[in-house]
């Protein structure tokens, strides 16, 4: 039986960017695709949070639409976000115009050997969840969150959205796999859209990928966090051949979260993004009601639904971090 740990550990999503004065500072003299690409700028960017802001781990800086890039995919990283001109739903037979080049990824494995060697914390490796990372490539852009030709797509072509989803399972695999190789110590598979799609089409097209990735990871030792932003209901298929926890988004209460899944499945999150915002009083009443539920339940990662917000005020972050932190 393991020890009951006396506070939860803390980390969030986004934590490297958006809010860090410093990071904003490297942004003024590099774009976001060079302080990805660059290794010894990405570990940089990696630690900062740990340093600035006290988070209790590390995610490695990089982006889920590299894995799109390493399939032959051209991307534009502009002010408005990420675009692919070349958006795969225009094409017939998508899956024949990829062509695999994992060593595009190459960078990410250099700047974690870096962050390995100076780090004192955990680190957090990723990468996109099929149906996520199959929305960007087949919609291009991510202006229109709610992907409608992406969805049509995948209602349209079946069987070709089963290619392309055997195709990312397989660079997801070898991704994540050297990922480990390099020293990560725990593995996010980030499903921002799994609430694009009813419980039982994505559970039918999309969760056979995501146990294989799951257990590709774990079968080496890593633990491995499920974000599936969106899932409802579906929780309930959270079972523990899926994953080691599960990240909850901040519209599921987390109570009923809990009653969902099962019960040797830890949980991760889920504070509203938004609550940080609000009163250091409103964020410290909100915090207290999750250790609460962390006296009863201490298998829970303490983390916001989703990525921090821009231009969330630091001080409110570093409250809320110390605040879980009983600081
Ligand atoms: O969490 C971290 O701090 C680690 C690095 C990380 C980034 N993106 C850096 C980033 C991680 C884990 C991601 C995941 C990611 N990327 C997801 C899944 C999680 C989620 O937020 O839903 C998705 C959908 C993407 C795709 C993506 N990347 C979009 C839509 C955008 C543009 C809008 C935005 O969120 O800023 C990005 C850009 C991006 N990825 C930035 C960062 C720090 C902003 C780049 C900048 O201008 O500095």
């Amino acid at each position: 039986m393991g020890l009951k740990p006396t506070r939860p550990p803390v980390w969030l999503m986004r934590q490297a960017g958006r809010v860090l004065p410093r990071y904003m500072k490297m942004r003024e003299s590099h774009s976001f695709k060079e302080l990805m690409e660059t290794p010894e700028l990405a570990a940089e960017v990696t630690l900062m949070p740990v340093d600035d802001l006290g988070v209790d781990a590390a995610i490695i800086f990089s982006d889920i639409l590299t894995v799109p890039v390493a399939m032959g995919m051209e991307i534009e990283w502009t002010d408005r976000g990420p675009h692919f001109p070349q958006p795969l739903c225009n094409l017939d037979n998508p899956s024949s115009h990829l062509k695999i080049q994992t060593e595009r990824l190459d960078h990410v494995y250099k700047a974690i050997d870096i962050v390995v060697s100076r780090s004192t914390v955990p680190l957090i490796g990723f990468c996109g969840a099929p149906l996520t990372t199959l929305c960007y490539m087949l919609q291009g852009v991510s202006t229109r969150q709610n992907f409608p030709d992406a969805k049509k797509f995948i209602y349209e072509n079946r069987q070709e959205t089963r290619r392309l989803v055997d195709m990312l399972t397989e660079v997801s695999i070898e991704y994540a796999t050297k990922q480990i190789e390099h020293g990560i110590d725990t593995f996010q598979l980030f499903e921002s859209n799994a609430g694009l799609l009813p419980t039982d089409v994505y559970e039918e097209i999309f969760m056979p990928s995501v146990r294989k990735i799951t257990q590709a990871i774990r079968s080496m030792g890593i633990p491995v966090i499920f974000f599936a932003k969106g899932l409802g209901c579906g929780l309930r298929m959270i079972t523990p051949d899926v994953c080691d926890f599960v990240g909850i988004d901040w519209q599921t209460n987390i109570w009923d979260a809990r009653r969902m899944v099962h019960p040797s499945v830890g949980l991760q999150g889920n504070f509203d993004p938004h609550l940080l915002f609000a009163s250091h009083g409103q964020i410290a009443a909100e915090v207290a009601q999750y250790h609460k539920f962390f006296e009863q339940y201490p298998n829970w990662i303490a983390n916001l639904g989703h990525g921090v917000l821009a231009d969330t005020p630091i001080e409110n972050v570093k409250y809320f971090i110390n605040k879980i932190k009983n600081q």
